[in-house]
Parts: structure tokens; sequence; C-alpha cells
């Protein structure tokens, strides 16, 4: 059994006859070493009582949110921050449409929407309400938003039916639990990711820029840290904050970005995600341009930015597994191929932009995978599952081939 020692979480209860299942994940837990703190529902509490809960956990059991003792003691923002993993289990259909629309009626509802801790719902209902759209459209916003998830399995129902629904044994949530604190396929890997956009200065207040957010590099590096690998996340100006665990380093012009990658050499993996400003300004005036007498505007003269995705491509050190984007406004494919062969990175996530600029800054994107092997329409989807996604398809590749330890 895995020790979950020094590893705190918080048990949400929901309402459903698999809730009994949940005493015995209390016991697993404690018998592992880790903490365990729980919120019951009110319809948790129709099928198991905060004494064995309270007996089991060895804790207080939360469930009123308008209790003055519990929010003196404890309160719904520190039961949470308090928590390395929150687990809703069982997760009913209602627990689960209440999450993905964000409504906060209760203790458990509340404290999961003022988180920001990672979650794992273990679903357990009648498999109707599992196989209806509103619940399948509900696990896919979640799913979405990063939620992880374990079952349901197929089997006899309390109800008496037979079909999807059932919760995952107690043994099989705690292995999710488990794997989400210790399988790191990236371990012992090292990362560099480029993000945001890049300021190319004219003078000490204005710079030439573009609406790059970071959302999409922030959200790899972060990826990518979670699967184990050790991430330097070299950053334009942007609004994300850095992702726990990346070792961020700020920049400001694509030849900061490009100094601060070279530094980031030896890495096995690199993904630059960062939109590179294609030019700068040939000087950067040291003294605010001034309007002129004559009204005439100044003539900028621009030179070529260094490329760092076909330069990291080119390297002596270059990363085993070098991935680049491209954001093309016509003929994705045939545009984003011969962009993965003239940079000569391995692959490229293509997504087409329009002309619309809305994918600056937006949550989702439709991107595809180009590689040697051709492309793989990824369709339209948030862009922490594109980052999930790309981790994935990184951990498949150092699977089956040979990692040829950049770092040593
Ligand atoms: O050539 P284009 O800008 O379309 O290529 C996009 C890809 O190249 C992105 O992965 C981007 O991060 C990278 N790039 C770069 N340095 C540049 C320009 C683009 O790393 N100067």
């Amino acid at each position: 059994m895995t020790s979950l020692k020094d590893k705190s979480i918080l048990l949400i209860i929901s309402g459903g006859i698999a809730a009994y299942k949940s005493l015995e994940l209390i016991r697993l837990i404690r018998k592992s070493g880790g903490h365990v703190r729980c919120i019951l529902t009110k319809g948790g509490a129709q099928f198991v009582t905060p004494l064995s809960i309270a007996a089991l956990s060895e804790e207080n059991v939360y469930d009123d949110l308008w209790s003055l003792k519990d929010e003196t003691e404890m309160g719904h923002i520190r039961l949470s921050r308090e928590a390395d993993l929150i687990v809703v289990a069982p997760a009913s259909a209602n627990i689960i449409a209440q999450m993905a629309q964000g409504l906060t009626p209760d203790l458990a509802t509340t404290t999961l929407l003022a988180s920001d801790k990672p979650v794992l719902i273990a679903p357990a209902m009648n498999h109707k309400m599992w196989d209806h759209p509103a619940t399948q459209a509900n696990l896919a916003t979640l799913k979405d938003r990063g939620v992880l998830s374990v079952g349901p399995d197929e089997g006899d129902m309390a109800c008496g039916e037979h079909g999807m629904g059932r919760m995952s044994e107690p043994e099989a949530i705690f292995e999710a639990i488990s794997d989400f604190f210790f399988k790191r396929p990236l371990k012992g890997l090292t990362a560099l990711v480029t993000s945001g956009p890049t300021h190319e200065p004219l003078d000490p207040v204005r710079f030439i820029g573009n609406r790059s957010s970071g959302k999409q590099g922030h959200a790899i590096a972060a990826a990518l840290a979670q699967a184990g690998a050790h991430v330097t996340l070299i950053s334009g100006p942007v609004n994300q904050s850095a992702p726990a665990g990346v070792n961020l380093i700020k920049v400001q012009t694509a030849a900061q970005m490009l100094s601060a990658c070279e530094n980031a050499l030896p890495a096995d993996i690199a993904v630059c995600a960062a939109a590179v400003a294609d030019w700068a300004p040939e000087q950067a005036s040291t003294q605010k341009l001034k309007k002129r007498e004559d009204e005439s505007a100044p003539t900028i003269a621009l030179k070529q930015n260094p490329d760092i995705l076909k330069t990291l491509s080119n390297h002596k050190n270059r990363p085993q597994m070098v991935i680049g984007f491209a954001a093309e406004t016509e003929n994705l494919l045939e545009n984003a191929a011969a962009k993965r062969t003239r940079k000569g990175c391995d692959w490229i996530l293509a997504n087409d932009v329009g002309t619309d600029g809305k994918t600056f800054g937006a949550d989702e994107n439709h991107v595809y995978l180009v590689s040697a092997n051709g492309q793989d329409d990824w369709g339209l989807t948030s862009k922490t599952e594109i980052a999930r996604k790309l981790t994935a398809q990184i951990t498949g590749y150092f699977t089956d081939h040979e990692h040829k330890h950049a770092a040593e």
C-alpha cells in the first residue's frame, strides 16, 4: 500500500447509497498514514452518520455552511486550503451538476467553488442518470477544468437495475489518489516552455507587442510539472500566475527569451508556445520619442528577431523533443506541416486562429497535432485539456523511445 504520509485529503461525501463505501475509503487513507477530513452533505447524511465518519477519520465532521461553531474553528476556506487534494466520493449527479454550474447551496459546494485545489470525483448514480446528456455535459465541463475522475463501474445497482453508475470500489479510489500524488511519468526529465508575448521596446514607454495571454504556455508548463518534469517556464509579460512547482523566468524581448532558453539547456523537452514578435525596432530610443513640431510621424526601422523554435531545433544541445505552435489564418494543415520541416521541430500544434483574433485570451482552442506521422484532430477543447493531452503524448513518446539523458 502506498504511503500517504504528510498528505491531506478533504473528502466530500454526497448523497448516494455508495456513501457506505466511503467509510472504507477513509479507513484506507488513515491506514496509509494520510490525513482525511470530511464534509458530509445533507444527502450523504441519509446514508452514513457523522459519528462513524468522525470515528474513522479521527477528525470533526463538517456539514453545515451556517454553523457558527464550525466557521470560527475551521471555516470553509481553510477546509480546502489545508487539503492537498479534494475527493468527492460518492459524487452524485446533483453535486456534479452544481460543480459544473458553480452553484453553492451548501458547505460542500461552497468549499469546492472557493478552492483552487485539485479535485478528484468518484461518480455514483443510477445508469440512466449517468447516461443522461445533462450529466455527460456536466462531466465534460468538469474534465475541461482539470477535474480528475475515477469510475463509475458497470454492475448491479442498489435500485435493482444494471448498468454504468456504480461507484468505484474504495481500493480503486485509493489507487487514483495515490496516482495523483505519486505517478510521475516524466520524473527525471527537464523541460523548457516559452509562453506569452514578447515586448520589443521603441523607447522607455512604448513597445511592439501582441495579444498573447500566456494561458496555453502556462497550462503546458503546469501539466508537465504535474507529470513530474523539472520545468523552466520562460514567459513574456502576462497576467497569469506561475504554476506550482515551476521555475519561472520573466523576460520582455525575443532576444532575452532566446538567451533564457539557451541558459535552460540542456533539456529533454522544449515547448515553444510563446507568440514571439517577429520584428523589433532596430534601435530602441533611450529617451521617450517626442511628437514633432512639423507633425510628421517617425519612420521606425525594424530588424528581424531570432527564431527561438528554429534555433532550439537546430541547436548543438537540441532537446530530444522540440514542439512548436502554428497559428494560421488559412491553409492550416499544409502551412503547419511546412513549418514543422522548415523549423526542424518534431511536432507542431496547429490552430486556426481565423481572422477575428478570438483565440487570443480565450479558454478554448481547436488544434491539430502535426508530426512526421501525419495529423491528429484534437477538436475544440480547453487549453488545460490541450496541455494534458500534449503531456500524455510526450509521456507516450518517452515510453516508446530511449531517453537520451540531456540533463547529465
Ligand atoms: O513562424 P511562426 O511565428 O508562425 O512560428 C510559430 C512557432 O514558432 C511558435 O511555436 C513560436 O513559439 C515559435 N517562434 C519562436 N521564435 C520566433 C517566432 C516564432 O520561437 N521568433
